[in-house]
């Protein structure tokens, strides 16, 4: 039996991951954030002093970076599970940040396509159905209004004990927007063949209703 692979991509905090663990676990498929990977390389320059907007010393630091996904998704940099700090305001933006360098992308993609060839997957990202897997079975562009999506993330922050305000998360989404659609090399954008799902009116039971419907039809 061949094995599929689903892409979810779209902008910031539009829900991807939260739908892509659900649809996982209904189905039995791996789930795999490739955003939690960008993060990870933030995270480590950060807490190593690294400078961020320095290109040459990041793609060095790759060298000094393993990132592991769990089953029960738990991140894993170099052993430590990062899990929660990962998740910080200031590891988002960073990740946007050197996640426009070609020496991370490529390590990065190389090690996503290695992970998705583990079986039925589930990536969600900004480049899986245009770069990662351009010939994925099914790709969907996940969207949703600024304003839905600052008042998810603000509600998430809230939920896992993060600075939470709303004016600030709004910044950070537009400012993340921005870079990750202007961005030279796998700037996120719709594949040609993706469905878009606007979710702004939505809840997350119907989105997951949605995805499962469109998995059965790519089967
Ligand atoms: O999805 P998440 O918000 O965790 O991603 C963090 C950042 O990593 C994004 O803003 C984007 O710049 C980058 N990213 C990327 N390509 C991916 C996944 C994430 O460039 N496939």
């Amino acid at each position: 039996k061949k094995n599929i692979s689903v892409a979810i991509d779209g902008p910031s905090a539009a829900g991807k991951s939260t739908i892509a663990k659900m649809v996982a676990k209904k189905e039995n498929f791996i789930y795999i954030d490739t955003g939690a990977m960008y993060r990870c390389v933030a995270y480590y320059c950060l807490t190593q002093k690294i400078d961020l907007n320095d290109e040459k010393a990041v793609e060095q630091a790759i060298e000094h970076i393993q990132i592991r996904l769990t089953p029960d998704n738990k991140v894993y940099l170099n052993d430590e599970d990062v899990s929660n700090q990962i998740r910080q305001d200031q590891v988002s933006l960073g990740a946007s940040c050197v996640s426009k360098y070609q020496a991370v992308r490529s390590f990065l993609v190389d090690e996503q396509r290695k992970m998705a060839k583990a079986g039925n997957v589930i990536l969600d990202g900004r480049d899986i159905g245009t770069v990662v897997l351009p010939n994925a079975n099914l790709k969907i562009y996940q969207i949703a209004s600024v304003e839905t999506r600052a008042k998810r993330r603000y509600l998430e922050n809230l939920e896992r004990g993060l600075d939470a305000d709303l004016e600030t998360i709004k910044k950070e989404i537009e400012e993340r927007d921005y870079q990750d659609t202007h961005r030279e090399i796998s700037p996120l954008k719709k594949a040609e063949d993706a469905i878009e799902l606007d979710t702004s009116s939505l809840t997350l039971e119907e989105v997951v209703e949605q995805v499962l419907t469109l998995i059965q039809k790519a089967k």
